[in-house]
């Protein structure tokens, strides 16, 4: 016993936690039983507010903490006349009859109307200032800039909504986007609007296999990829692993191939009658039937589906979040328009990856239906160095940055020299996504990329929202480091407790949004019953978010993170299930648990613990084997921080795996909290942790 007291208080000294471990374990004890007495006297140590400039205010839309008080009650108490004011910009061929209609788990929105989701983000800037103004300015990791105005993208886009219907796509067909950060991923996603095919955009990090689920899941016919995408100065071969793909995908009758690279060095081959060059496409003149569809294109439902984005859930699965065309526009063009304070002369830059839904309703849908400039940058953030960010800012004269706390994390470890080599002045708005902000990276974020004078939005959302649920709007109200803010216009949201009972101020308990809103996913493709299943079921007619979170006496909202098996990696969201399923398919293991534990740079870290089959090799070169496993079974961006080999892992007597010993074991915690009464073998936790000091 002594001797194992001394080693803890060594391991203690040791594994002596950062201040940011420390934050994020009071977080995400929330989700065990920390009291939260604990947590809250951490928060309120944090609770500083920063309120806007004056002079900030002055310019912005909305300019103070009653007028968005007054908007928001608005938007609640009467919707229909406060989304007609708000609408007034993005084009409806038809008006709509009813504002919404609803029969839990399913809500229409702007019921009756009709419109070109493609309309409003570019035919109708034709005819004002924003003709020639620009819509996209690239930068490529190499170097290399394009821009390219709303005149140009609408004329591209037109072109490659004509070839899609020269190949025979309809509406309602499903288009498979696997892409890297080009403006073509922005054009295909638009023509795809324009002609009412459904665009899924799969992540240029996932693998070939996740790329054939999604396509298969979707019954996809197009792909529409490229030849390469810069990474850290090297090529990611997206036709090679396409191909790879199409090996299995019996759906797709057409392949689009972008050349961004170059044939050599990212070779690629065609295949006859299926596989098309981008550009050879779009030099073939266009029937005429197509050409006039596509330049004046026809108009869809309100509630025709613009869009499925896989995300992950809490079984092996992904869910095909499948968003539709008049709420979703509206929501991420309102929210754009009012969170990042948009104006004719900003270039506003969202680092997010068009491949998740932060570049769906922030790189293209919201800003585009906007008229607003936006800068796509296409690399790695450290490439050629840990300046490029700030590189690109001073550069192009960005005014607004929208990334995520990972990012900040990673700069602050690069240091302060890189961000002070540049001019950054130009800078008037900083934006954050993705995952809890740790007070510590949003001050670095206000003092050392603000300069102190830029208001920061930490916006909450989710895939399954379509558009930002929580935030301050920046001219109106102040922020407070670490919290999300307020609800967005429309935004009934709460944090309730297991039965549905109202918290009480800085009570944690669940987040849940009470009513339906425009931009809500409609289902999940192919499978209500889990959409039903996976947040409408928890709590009646609420939607349950997946998050833990308290509101303090401000009303503001302070998110601590998933409740459910789903981990935030890196700002990734990644199922716990997903992880495990992949890695008992692989032939050495019996079994397998993920589990997240904090880190300081990732907010959580991947680790999974693994029971391989009898007489496999627990070594080295086994953990090196599973990681790749997952490389190809996900991406690499799920590849796990630790493999940990166990011979057993701890279960309930019911054969339950307990996750939640696994996570403080993780952690690097040095004695069980909680209830282990259920637990079936207590020495495999000994075990556990004996073999964490060997690691
Ligand atoms: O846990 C929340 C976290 O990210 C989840 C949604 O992930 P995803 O669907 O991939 O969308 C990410 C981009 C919108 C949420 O359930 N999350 C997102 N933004 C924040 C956040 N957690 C805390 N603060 C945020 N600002």
């Amino acid at each position: 016993m002594t001797l194992r007291i001394a080693r803890d208080v060594l391991l203690l000294v040791a594994k002596r936690p950062s201040r940011l471990v420390k934050w994020r374990l009071q977080t995400n004890l929330f989700r065990g039983r920390a009291p939260m007495s604990d947590r809250i006297e951490s928060h309120l140590k944090e609770d500083r507010r920063f309120p806007p400039s004056s002079e900030f205010s002055a310019h912005a839309r909305i300019r103070s903490h009653a007028e968005y008080t007054s908007r928001h009650a608005a938007s609640l108490e009467d919707p229909a006349t406060f989304w007609r004011e708000e609408t007034q910009d993005l084009v409806f061929r038809e008006p709509w009859k009813t504002f919404s209609e609803w029969e839990l788990p399913h809500a229409k929105f702007f019921v009756g109307a009709k419109l070109n989701v493609s309309e409003s983000c570019l035919d109708r800037h034709l005819a004002t200032s924003a003709r020639n103004r620009a819509a996209i300015v690239f930068e490529g990791e190499p170097g290399d800039t394009r821009t390219l105005t709303y005149f140009e993208l609408h004329r591209e886009v037109v072109r490659f909504s004509a070839a899609l219907l020269d190949l025979g796509v309809l509406p309602g067909d499903r288009v498979a986007i696997y892409m890297g950060m080009i403006p073509e991923a922005a054009i295909a996603m638009l023509a795809c609007a324009r002609i009412g095919a459904t665009h899924s955009v799969v992540f240029g990090g996932f693998s070939a296999d996740a790329l054939r689920d999604r396509i298969n899941d979707l019954g996809a016919t197009v792909l529409v990829t490229q030849d390469g995408a810069w990474r850290r100065g090297n090529v990611v071969p997206l036709k090679q692993m396409a191909d790879k793909a199409l090996l299995e995908t019996p759906t797709i009758r057409h392949v689009v191939v972008y050349e961004r690279i170059g044939t050599k060095l990212a070779p690629f081959s065609l295949k006859e009658g299926r596989d098309h060059q981008w550009d050879m496409l779009l030099a073939r003149t266009p029937s005429a039937e197509s050409l006039a569809k596509a330049k004046g294109p026809e108009a869809f439902d309100s509630e025709h589906p613009l869009f499925v984005l896989y995300t992950s859930g809490s079984t092996g699965k992904p869910k095909g979040v499948l968003h539709t065309s008049a709420g979703y526009l509206v929501s991420a063009h309102v929210t754009s328009k009012y969170v990042f304070d948009l104006k004719d002369s900003d270039l506003y830059w969202c680092t997010a990856d068009v491949g998740w839904v932060t570049g769906h309703s922030y790189i293209v849908y919201g800003p585009l239906s906007n008229g607003a400039s936006c800068l796509m940058y296409e690399g790695a953030p450290n490439f050629p160095d840990a300046g490029r960010f700030w590189n690109i800012i001073e550069k192009h004269g960005v005014t607004i940055l929208y990334t995520a706390p990972t990012a900040i994390r990673a700069f602050i470890r690069w240091g302060d020299e890189w961000p002070e080599k540049h001019d950054l002045s130009s800078l008037r708005l900083l934006g954050s996504v993705g995952e809890p902000i740790n007070p510590e990276a949003w001050t670095w974020y206000h003092r050392v990329v603000g300069k102190g004078k830029c208001p920061i939005v930490d916006t909450w959302w989710q895939t399954e929202t379509g558009s930002i649920m929580l935030t301050t709007l920046p001219g109106a109200c102040f922020s407070k480091p670490g919290s999300t803010g307020l609800p967005m216009f429309g935004v009934d949201i709460e944090v309730v407790k297991d039965r549905g009972e109202a918290c009480a101020p800085n009570e944690g308990g669940k987040l849940v949004i009470k009513r339906p809103w425009p931009s809500m996913a409609r289902t999940l493709y192919g499978d209500d019953a889990r959409f039903k299943e996976s947040y409408w079921s928890q709590m009646p007619g609420v939607y349950f978010t997946g998050d833990g979170a308290r509101r303090d006496e401000d009303g503001y909202f302070w998110v601590t993170g998933r409740i459910d098996d789903v981990l935030n990696v890196a700002g990734h969201r990644i199922g716990t299930a997903e992880i495990e399923s992949a890695l008992v398919s692989h032939p050495s293991v019996a079994e397998a648990a993920a589990v997240g534990r904090p880190d300081d740079l990732k907010g959580q870290a991947l680790v999974v613990f693994v029971t391989l089959k009898t007489g496999q090799p627990a070594d080295k070169a086994m953990k090196a084997k599973l990681a790749e496993h997952i490389d190809r079974e996900i991406g690499k961006f799920a590849r796990p921080d630790e493999v940990r080999f166990a011979d057993a892992l701890p279960k309930t007597r019911s054969g339950k795996i307990m996750r939640r010993l696994l996570k403080e074991i993780a952690s690097g915690s040095l004695e069980t909290k909680g209830d282990t009464s259920t637990l079936e073998d207590l020495s495999v936790l000994a075990k556990l942790r004996a073999n964490d000091d060997e690691a």
